[in-house]
């Protein structure tokens, strides 16, 4: 198969954690008889350096044109003083919301290998962590009205927090879906005690649930749930839940599984071209010093390969090299423990390749 595969590298560790992916991609090409052609796409602080805009036009409609999008991580403290609506987050997020990629899938599951890089009593990892945050992506309060005004001489901000019913059914039936192809279990989060959104948002979970009688829904709400994750996540199978609470509950969630940069995740909305990215940061201090870890770029290649381009075998191949890695001792700084063999980061992304195998 053909595939265009439009690359932002972006910002910080960016760069480096991508180049891995981008190896990675090449050898299954080549094993599995596949053509990807990259066309790199400019967003976050080095658009705003070369374009004056995290994310110009031009460079939107190349992600638009292309099958898919690979993304490493954009920002940096180099563009903190930049005015909100110029910064290189928001470039992701009109990327985001250009795409119309609503539904952002975060799993949580741990390795076996690195049961000891959780930082969670070993009687908890033992019982099991394995569940998906689904963050709807494009709306909430990232996508409300931001303004910071004088009111009556007193420096005031405001950032307005909207969801439509039809915004929160559509992130509801993916959250019923996922949990249809697994356990079953839906837990829809929220604050509901508090937020007319959160309210809403249970109305409508309910409501579906009518059409999904063999998911189990429950409720909870955020706070309880932060305090959920740490105490027993094996009670978890998927979360669902708004654009800002998903950000918050999935940096969480990614701790207990050892590192955040284990994590990928993909964001999909009505088309098969999604949107493919690590979950963790630009990480600027780590920068270019070829220690950061490239497994959640890897394994997003590996998500992109799955669900936008039917490509499961291939996609299994790329995970079980990951698995075959860690098998062997191999470790980043992030994950590194006593008795394992520490690697930088394009050391990693050539063992990781080296051990892609067809099944
Ligand atoms: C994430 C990030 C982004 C978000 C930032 C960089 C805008 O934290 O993907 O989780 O908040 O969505
Ligand atoms: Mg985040």
């Amino acid at each position: 198969m053909n595939k265009q595969i439009a690359v932002i590298r972006g910002d910080g560790i960016g760069p480096e954690i991508i180049e891995q992916a981008l190896r990675v991609l090449e050898k299954v090409a080549a094993l599995y008889g596949h053509t990807f052609t990259f066309t790199d796409v400019d967003m976050g602080g080095c658009a705003i350096d070369k374009w004056g805009d995290p994310l110009p036009e031009a460079e939107l409609a190349k992600c638009l044109a292309s099958d898919s999008v690979l993304l490493g991580a954009v920002g940096g403290s180099k563009w903190n003083d930049v005015p909100g609506h110029m910064r290189p987050e928001k470039g992701l997020l009109r990327l985001r919301a250009g795409m119309g990629v609503y539904s952002n899938n975060r799993p949580a599951r741990i390795w076996p290998q690195l049961a000891d890089a959780s930082p969670l009593k070993k009687e908890i990892v033992d019982r099991g962590i394995d569940f998906i945050i689904v963050r709807e992506l494009i709306g909430g309060i990232y996508f409300g009205s931001h303004t910071t005004s004088d009111v009556d001489g007193v420096k005031t901000a405001v950032d307005v927090l909207t969801y439509d019913e039809r915004e929160i059914e559509r992130i509801g039936r993916i959250g019923f879906e996922t949990a249809r192809k697994r356990g079953k279990r839906l837990c829809s989060v929220e604050k509901s005690n508090v937020l007319d959104s959160s309210r809403l948002w249970k109305k409508v979970m309910h409501a579906l649930a009518e059409e999904y009688p063999d998911v189990e829904l429950s409720d909870m709400l955020v706070d309880n749930c932060a305090m959920q994750i740490v105490k027993n996540p094996a009670q978890f199978d998927v979360i669902v839940t708004e654009n800002m609470f998903g950000d918050i509950l999935s940096d969480e969630a990614s701790m207990i599984t050892g590192s955040i940069g284990m994590i990928p995740s993909s964001s999909l909305g009505a088309s098969s071209c999604g949107l493919y990215e690590p979950i963790h940061g630009s990480a600027p201090d780590i920068a270019g010093m070829d220690i950061a870890n490239p497994i959640g770029t890897i394994l997003s290649a590996a998500m992109m390969l799955r669900y936008s381009f039917d490509m499961a075998e291939e996609a299994d191949a790329i995970e079980r090299a990951v698995g075959a890695y860690l098998d062997a001792g191999w470790r980043t700084a992030d994950v590194m423990q006593p008795g394992m063999k520490q690697v930088g980061c394009s050391e990693c992304g050539a063992l990781i390749c080296s051990l892609i195998t067809k099944a």
